[in-house]
């Protein structure tokens, strides 16, 4: 391989949209024939990468196929949940079929690599990205990458129907001051290793073929070259042998963060930090040759990352079949098939969160004289796909509004009336939306964010309804008709002033194709809802960070006592906890029991909880297990998750769960940063969220 054949392996050029779907720009076959593309992101279709395959095979010199690579993160064509949506769910086995559909139909349209999963943590709901990640739980977090590692690449990566997965943006992106994306990012050593790293260690132990670098530094050090967690940690502690891609001009970023003074320094710093494929900077192609020419990077360190390259396609048995994935038959059978829609109504059902359901508001009946469907989220198919869409279509996807329409029996009439813009101040549309509320016999209020306000570089400083919405329902709640509220929206919302005067609060957040059933499922009672918050609503957005496994402090927060930690204006404690989420059916916890009330170091503890459906309907609760270490010599959280089921029950039925806790879930980075054990009591927390929990103990000698 000539040095110009290397870097062409580790250049990633972006497609272009074109009337006839993503396209390469104008000259991109001259380049493969040359040898300079490895890869190429956003261009797919069958019949066009085998095509660019051939072009790749045949016509240049060494034949080495190419890669494709797409954002495939909540589905391809069949639109899933946005993620943090998803991980509502607390249903790792839907979310894994989620990536696997996403991965079976991206497959057949030419793909071999996804940037996916994100698996992110973030404490601040200012933060757009926060709906392309998990919410703010390590463990659950975890879980999700791990479900959808597994899901996206399927038990073997050479099969025609995978896709690499990437496990991004490494490391700490979540983290950005102030909520701004790509912002500084600066956080201890322990909060890195405790709260931002677990995910990114669960994808690459699921084996995580790929990681993308994020855009933002940690502690100074821009992610594009931080040797230390990227030699040290990722790949040296870790044991990882993956594909590290850049984020898109990551590279060259360098230059602007005050690291790199020139393009090349940048392609130096980031092959030295092990950065295999440039994402569009193109400074491994242009730049880097005349560096390695004249010595100022070894060529050992390109052969490296082109080695890590070229295994990648190898387990993607690209050099056995470059075209398998380009099978245009394929491509028209499995797109967007009933069963994947099926699929994606399953997990929108299950990622719906019941906030608030006071004297039984919820659910609706089916046979109302009248319906009014107020908002401007309700007639909105393109906002329920929510961001990063791949190839999915507005047109293929069914409304809130649409799917109540559908739902309703023969006789109810549904109005509908938007009310309002969702952003700006417009209030003419309201007269006829409180015209609308006064005929009804129920109203459905469908409020939120527009999908754009929430995704990269979408940031806001408020977490307020946006617009005049606020004010649209308190005029029709003004109506005194039954009123409900659905929300959609890709962060957690402060919605203090609907839970004061709405009897019932739906969190739906961007739930794909499938969105209207789904609501219509869940508002109308034919399913229970069974999510739970993967992330904690603040009151306001002063009250930022707040998050459920944070520590008690020396004056924990005591309403009796004026010099604790706390607000002199709202109360300290979030509007709705991280875990939280109502069914229609009611359950009651017994008190857990634990099978040794003393363990060794090493040892193993199993706790069992009696969990009974109190209620008239069945429903399924996720159970939830957090564990406090109540002494340490590095002070703990007040509690973290470590355990959690999905419990279906029958009205009347009573099941006991058991959670199995070992080394691994009481061990936390000592005062050396070496995992520990230590001696002591620990506390046991089980129940349906985070704030409501009963509690058992046992002891670790
Ligand atoms: C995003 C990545 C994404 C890439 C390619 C970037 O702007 O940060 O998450 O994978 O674009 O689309």
């Amino acid at each position: 391989m000539t040095l110009e054949e290397k870097v062409g392996q580790l250049t990633q050029w972006r497609g272009e949209w074109s009337d006839t779907g993503p396209r390469v720009a104008e000259g991109g076959e001259e380049e493969i024939r040359a040898g300079k593309v490895g890869s190429f992101l956003g261009v797919y279709g069958a019949a066009y990468t085998r095509e660019l395959q051939r072009v790749a095979v045949e016509e240049s010199r060494l034949g080495v196929p190419l890669l494709f690579a797409h954002d495939v993160i909540h589905g391809f064509r069949t639109t899933f949940p946005m993620p943090l949506a998803e991980a509502a769910s607390f249903n790792p086995e839907l979310v894994e079929r989620a990536a696997r559909i996403g991965a079976i139909e991206g497959a057949a349209h030419g793909l071999h690599w996804t940037f996916a999963p994100m698996v992110d943590l973030s404490r601040d709901p200012r933060w757009g990205r926060i709906v392309e990640g998990s919410g703010e739980d390590p463990y659950l977090g975890s879980v999700m990458a791990a479900a959808r590692v597994r899901g996206f690449q399927g038990d073997d990566l050479a099969a025609p129907d995978t896709l690499l997965a990437t496990a991004k943006h490494f490391a700490a992106y979540g983290g950005a001051e102030g909520g701004r994306d790509y912002n500084t990012v600066d956080v201890s050593e322990r909060t890195l290793h405790e709260i931002y790293l677990p995910p990114f260690r669960a994808a690459v132990e699921a084996g995580a073929g790929s990681v993308m670098a994020a855009f933002n530094e940690v502690a100074g050090i821009p992610m594009h070259a931080h040797e230390h967690l990227i030699e040290d940690v990722l790949r040296g502690a870790w044991g990882w042998d993956g594909v590290l891609v850049s984020d898109y001009t990551g590279i060259l970023e360098m230059v602007a963060h005050g690291f790199s003074p020139s393009r090349v320094d940048a392609g130096i710093a980031a092959l030295r930090a092990g950065v295999d494929v440039d994402m569009v900077s193109n400074i491994y192609l242009e730049d880097v040759p005349a560096a390695v020419r004249d010595g100022r990077l070894a060529e050992g360190i390109v052969d490296e990352a082109v080695r890590r390259v070229l295994r990648a396609k190898a387990r993607l048995g690209l050099f056995d079949d470059p075209y398998r994935y380009s099978d245009p038959a394929r491509e028209a059978a499995v797109t967007l098939t009933p069963e994947h829609r099926a699929a994606s109504r399953e997990l929108a059902r299950q990622s719906i969160v019941l906030l608030k359901n006071e004297g039984g508001a919820l659910p609706l009946r089916k046979d109302l004289g009248t319906l009014a469907v107020i908002g401007p989220l309700a007639d909105q198919p393109r906002i329920v796909l929510g961001g990063w869409t791949a190839a999915g279509r507005a047109e293929d996807a069914v409304s809130v509004l649409e799917g109540l329409r559908r739902a309703v029996g023969p006789d109810t009439r549904v109005l509908h009336e938007a009310g309002a813009e969702i952003e700006g101040a417009d209030t003419s549309g309201f007269a006829s939306a409180v015209a609308a509320a006064e005929q009804a016999d129920a109203v459905v209020l469908v409020l939120g964010e527009h999908h754009d306000m929430s995704s990269e570089a979408h940031n806001r400083t408020t977490l307020d309804l946006p617009g005049v919405q606020r004010q649209l329902a308190e005029r029709v709640h003004a109506a005194g008709k039954p009123t409900v509220a659905v929300l959609l929206n890709g962060r957690p919302l402060s919605v203090g002033w609907l839970d004061e005067n709405v009897p019932a609060i739906l969190e739906t957040w961007f739930l794909g194709v499938e969105m209207g059933p789904a609501v219509a499922d869940v508002l109308f009672g034919d399913v229970s809802p069974s999510g739970k918050l993967p992330v904690t609503f603040p009151r306001n957005v002063g009250q930022i960070p707040i998050y459920y496994n944070h520590k008690s402090t020396g004056r924990p927060p005591d309403p009796d006592n004026k010099y604790t930690s706390k607000y002199i204006d709202v109360p300290w404690t979030p509007l709705y906890p991280f875990g939280h989420g109502l069914s229609y059916t009611t359950f009651e916890y017994g008190e857990p029991s634990v099978d040794r009330a003393t363990i060794p170091v090493d040892g193993e503890v199993t706790v069992s909880v009696t969990v009974k459906n109190t209620g008239p309907r069945p429903g399924t609760e996720v159970v939830q297990l957090y564990l406090r270490d109540d002494f340490a010599s590095v002070t703990r959280p007040v509690k973290e998750l470590r355990g959690f089921q999905r419990v279906p029950l029958a009205p009347g039925e009573a099941k006991t769960v058991t959670f199995t806790l070992g080394p691994d879930d009481l061990a936390f980075y000592g005062q050396d940063m070496q995992r520990v054990v230590e001696p002591g009591t620990f506390t046991v927390f089980v129940g349906g969220s985070s704030a409501e929990a009963k509690r058992a103990g046992f002891t670790v000698e």
